[in-house]
């Protein structure tokens, strides 16, 4: 497919999909959502792809927000439609059925911050930063972030970072658990990639399977997450990756799992 606003590759069971708009940071408008959807719908069915990168062009951003000047001109209609695409995207990357690793490398606010929140696993550079600005705008954030952060750090510290607009640099933004690993910036995509390969090298319906039953249980109580999880566990044992996998601990071999 003919991209316009992202870059997609894919190398070794690895996608690295790219929000390529430089000149003004990597800024989401609804073309940009529109292509990470179809990205997503794409990267979702494709068997090749066991783990996907998401990441901004450039070395400055991830992505700096949704496009401003493009918010400039919505009807508050049009502004409840465009709140509505982004949040849909963004449910599809978390509900993909692969792990998603965001590489923040560089400004990751408003709907930047909240796209490397729809990822499973967030990864800094030394120079991101991160943080929901849009009050300072007079907006609200639209995309999930009054949700996601709410749910990813505690209900205070989330509102700390939505009421006060300020920005944090990556160790800030660790602390408060909202970054697993903050990493030297030019060494940034060889730590995410090194973590895909890990992650693609373990049986991938397990693994599709755990991030189900971490997001599904996160909706549930806790004993209705523990019967779903002895679902699930019954369920992989129907896979020739289990074989494979328990096979090849007792054989002392490396185990070739074929997702199926
Ligand atoms: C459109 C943007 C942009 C954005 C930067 N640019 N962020 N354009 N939308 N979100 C453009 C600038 O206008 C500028 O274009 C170019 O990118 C470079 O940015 P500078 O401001 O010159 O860079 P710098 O001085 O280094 O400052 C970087 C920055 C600043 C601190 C990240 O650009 C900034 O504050 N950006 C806005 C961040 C923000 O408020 N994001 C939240 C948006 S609201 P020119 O043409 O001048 O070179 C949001 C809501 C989500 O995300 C929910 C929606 C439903």
């Amino acid at each position: 497919m003919d991209w316009k606003n992202i870059l997609l590759e894919k190398e070794n069971g690895i996608a690295v999909l790219t929000i390529n708009r430089p000149k003004v940071l990597n800024a989401l408008n609804g073309e940009t959502l529109q292509e990470i959807g179809a990205a997503m719908d794409q990267l979702d069915g494709d068997d090749d792809v066991r783990v996907v990168i998401i990441t901004g062009a450039g070395d400055k951003a991830f992505v700096a927000g949704a496009d401003i000047a493009f918010m400039q001109t919505l009807k508050p209609l049009e502004a409840r439609q465009f709140s509505r695409l982004g949040q849909k995207v963004f449910s599809k990357i978390e509900n993909l059925s692969k792990p998603v690793i965001a590489a923040v490398n560089g400004f990751a606010l408003g709907g930047g911050c909240e796209l490397s929140m729809a990822c499973d696993i967030r990864i800094a550079a030394e120079n991101a930063k991160l943080g929901q600005p849009e009050v300072s705008l007079g907006i609200i954030a639209g995309f999930g972030g009054t949700q996601r952060l709410t749910r990813l750090v505690n209900p205070g510290i989330a509102k700390e970072v939505l009421f006060t607009a300020d920005m944090y640099d990556a160790e800030a933004a660790h602390r408060m658990g909202l970054i697993n690993h903050v990493v030297p910036t030019g060494e940034l995509m060889n730590f995410c990639k090194n973590m895909a390969k890990r992650i693609a090298a373990r049986g991938p319906v397990a693994v599709q399977l755990t991030k189900e039953a971490i997001n599904e249980g996160l909706e549930m109580d806790l004993e209705k997450g523990f019967t779903h999880e002895a679902d699930l566990f019954g369920v992989v044992f129907a896979t020739e990756d289990r074989d494979e996998g328990i096979s090849s601990f007792i054989g002392k071999k490396k185990p070739e799992f074929k997702g199926k």
